[in-house]
């Protein structure tokens, strides 16, 4: 990373900072913030907050590795999370997880070589008496079909050729 863009990082940190306060409370918040923009968390990152927020690096490691929502790794302009609870389960999330993984040439836990798709497993999303249900990035999906995601991924798609991305897009469905 360039020392512009790691000045530019620290920036925005400090701006949220500012925006949710500057104790432990603003910790996850903060952390989604960068998730949204940056769309991984790096060490970096961490060293940053800590200092930001006067907290141990470890506590902010700590937090990073619980939540499935914020990741040490960079992941995709869409970050499709499809329900893998019971209910879900029951109304044949695998069918749409096979489908994910054939249409995307990739595996849960996985990002497209081209930075546009990560696929991940999520665990209840409220939807469950509308499952399969699924989220890209912030927008629901519920009754999910093979034939839907076909839809779906097609618009995500039309979107990247519509304009480029600045890493706070949200699903243009
Ligand atoms: S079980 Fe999938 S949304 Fe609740």
């Amino acid at each position: 990373m360039l020392v512009s863009e790691r000045e530019q990082l620290r920036e925005n940190i400090e701006q949220w900072v500012a925006q949710y306060g500057s104790d432990r409370s603003a910790l996850i918040p903060v952390l989604q913030e960068v998730q949204r923009k940056y769309h991984h968390i790096s060490e970096y990152v961490m060293q940053v907050v800590a200092d930001t927020l006067n907290i141990h690096p470890v506590e902010v490691y700590g937090v990073v590795s619980f939540y499935s929502f914020i990741g040490l790794r960079p992941k995709g302009r869409f970050i499709i999370r499809l329900c893998r609870t019971i209910s879900c389960a029951m109304q044949g999330n695998n069918r749409i997880a096979r489908q994910l993984e054939n249409d995307l040439g990739i595996h849960f836990g996985e990002t497209t070589p081209d930075g546009n798709f990560t696929l991940e497993w999520a665990n209840c999303l409220g939807m469950c008496d509308r499952g399969p249900a699924m989220l890209v990035n912030d927008r629901i999906f519920t009754q999910v079909t093979p034939e839907s995601v076909h839809e779906i991924l097609d618009e995500c798609r039309k979107a990247f050729g519509a304009h480029t991305f600045q890493g706070e897009e949200t699903c243009p469905l």
